[in-house]
């Protein structure tokens, strides 16, 4: 009773407040920046589609941008989604940019240019955490994936530190546990993992990420038995054993198209990253996995996304007078 009646106040008075549940969450609003940069979220748009139509693939670069932010925890604080891996190393410390899981980072130049278009019609008012999320948004959106409302009002971090990247971000070559444990940490749950694993949708990935997986996976000199072995025939073919510059596609045939073969693929056990595959040896994961591979319509999947990337983009927000809002997302103020 004493929950029903709490949930009615709220939900009128978000009628009357015309509020949003999401919209609130960490502190983050909708309207954020109505009155000091009405168009923002065209500008951003307006920029990462002149992107996308010169660089098409750089749409889950910039997707995988967002979620490295949110992930990485700084010094100590619980601090996530606040465009710390955005900024360059100095003298004196080294950047997440500059620590190993950044091979697979690219996009910073597309950041820094649409930075620059929002700073051209409102200086120093928009963070550039808040356009890292609207990008991956407009990224994922552009290549006929869903479209969700960011709550924005995010404001940027002054330290980004290469070790903590290390330390945080989730392995490709993790498995469930460890990857439920990664994102339990941050507040995520296992339906979490398993939709925004749906990512792996658009993408590609170098040869030297998965050459262990197929030419030597328990030391044997044998492939990963959990993977269908004409999968990994087809891929031996693309990648030798030391090959670090050739890319394999993460959805092959639609890796441009942000659906649900993805997990068709899993499902078949052709998921590229033990991360992948492992998705299937959990319960909930591996129905999760099965469902969307057979569901005729993307509705449910697009709407889970659309649910947890909020969840990620509100991780350890800075807000209110936390922080900055940096000149250019390469460097501190
Ligand atoms: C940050 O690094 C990039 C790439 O090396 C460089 O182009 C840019 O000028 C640097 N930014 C600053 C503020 O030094
Ligand atoms: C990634 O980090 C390594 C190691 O610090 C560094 O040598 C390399 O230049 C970085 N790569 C990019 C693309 O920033
Ligand atoms: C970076 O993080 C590590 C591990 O948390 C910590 O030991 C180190 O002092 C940090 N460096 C900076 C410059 O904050
Ligand atoms: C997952 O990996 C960790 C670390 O390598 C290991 O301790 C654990 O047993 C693994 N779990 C499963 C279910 O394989
Ligand atoms: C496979 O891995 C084992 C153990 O790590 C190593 O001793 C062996 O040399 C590797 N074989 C090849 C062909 O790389
Ligand atoms: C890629 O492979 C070549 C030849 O095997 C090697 O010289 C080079 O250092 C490798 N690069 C990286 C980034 O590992």
């Amino acid at each position: 009773m004493y929950f029903s009646r709490k949930i009615l106040m709220v939900s009128l008075l978000c009628i009357y407040a015309s509020c949003n549940a999401d919209a609130q969450r960490g502190g983050l609003s909708l309207d954020y920046y109505i009155e000091t940069c009405p168009s923002v979220e065209e500008i951003v748009r307006s920029e990462t589609e002149r992107i996308m139509s010169i660089a098409p693939t750089l749409a889950a670069p910039l997707l995988r941008l967002h979620f490295h932010d949110c992930f990485v925890r700084v010094s100590s604080y619980d601090i996530g989604c606040d465009g710390s891996v955005l900024l360059n190393s100095t003298k004196n410390s080294k950047a997440e940019k500059d620590s190993p899981p950044n091979f697979t980072l690219r996009g910073y130049g597309s950041i820094e240019r649409v930075k620059a278009a929002v700073e051209e019609k409102c200086p120093g008012v928009v963070s550039c955490a808040d356009i890292v999320a609207l990008v991956a948004r407009d990224a994922v959106s552009i290549l006929k994936g869903p479209y969700w409302k960011v709550p924005l009002g995010r404001r940027d971090g002054r330290i980004s530190n290469a070790s903590e990247a290390l330390a945080n971000i989730p392995a490709p070559t993790f498995n469930f546990t460890q990857l439920k444990a990664s994102f339990a940490v941050k507040g995520l749950t296992s339906k979490d993992l398993v939709v925004l694993s749906g990512s792996h949708t658009i993408g590609t990935s170098h040869c030297s990420t998965i050459a262990t997986r197929l030419y030597n996976f328990s030391g044997t000199g044998a492939p990963d038995p959990s993977m269908d072995p004409e999968y990994v025939a087809r891929l031996k073919s693309r990648c030798r054993p030391t090959d670090n510059t050739t890319l394999v596609e993460m959805d092959p045939g639609s890796f441009r198209t942000f659906d649900l073969h993805y997990y068709e693929n899993v499902g078949k056990r052709r998921g590229l990253f033990t991360s992948d595959s492992t998705l299937l040896s959990d319960g909930l994961a591996g129905s999760y996995v099965r469902r969307q591979g057979s569901l005729a319509t993307a509705a449910e999947f697009f709407e889970d996304f659309s649910d947890s990337m909020v969840k990620l983009g509100s991780i350890g927000v800075l807000t209110g007078k936390e922080g900055e809002i940096r000149k250019r997302c390469d460097a501190v103020n």
